[in-house]
């Protein structure tokens, strides 16, 4: 995990672009926010690596096809719009951040 700081625009630069892919995670810490980066439909999504509903840390979890579960009670999230797939009756959501590519890197604004 790498520690940066965030620049004038609010915005942390965060890794290197090439090093977000799809179906990857790439987690960094940003102000002591444990965040995870990926990659969906070639768009790069941020979202807050503690898990909505009992805080487990979906770093361990599993991320597919735009899609991420939960390695505690297996709910289910889409990356792309935070909202929850599974269990379907819940209304959890990701915490997703304000993230860009720019000269190369990856930036977030937590
Ligand atoms: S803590 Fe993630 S599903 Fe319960």
């Amino acid at each position: 995990m790498k520690k940066v700081k965030a620049g004038d625009d609010g915005f942390y630069t965060a890794v290197a672009a090439d090093a977000v892919h799809e179906n990857g995670m790439t987690t960094v810490k940003l102000a002591g926010k444990k965040v995870i980066l990926t990659r969906w439909q070639g768009r790069v999504v941020a979202f807050s690596a503690i898990c909505p509903h009992a805080a487990a840390d979906l770093s361990q979890g599993e991320l597919h096809r735009g899609k991420i579960r939960c390695p505690e009670h297996d709910y289910k999230f889409d990356v792309g719009n935070g909202r929850i797939l599974f269990p379907p009756d819940e209304m959890y959501c990701l915490q997703r951040y304000a993230v860009k590519e720019e000269g190369g890197s990856v930036k977030v604004r937590l």
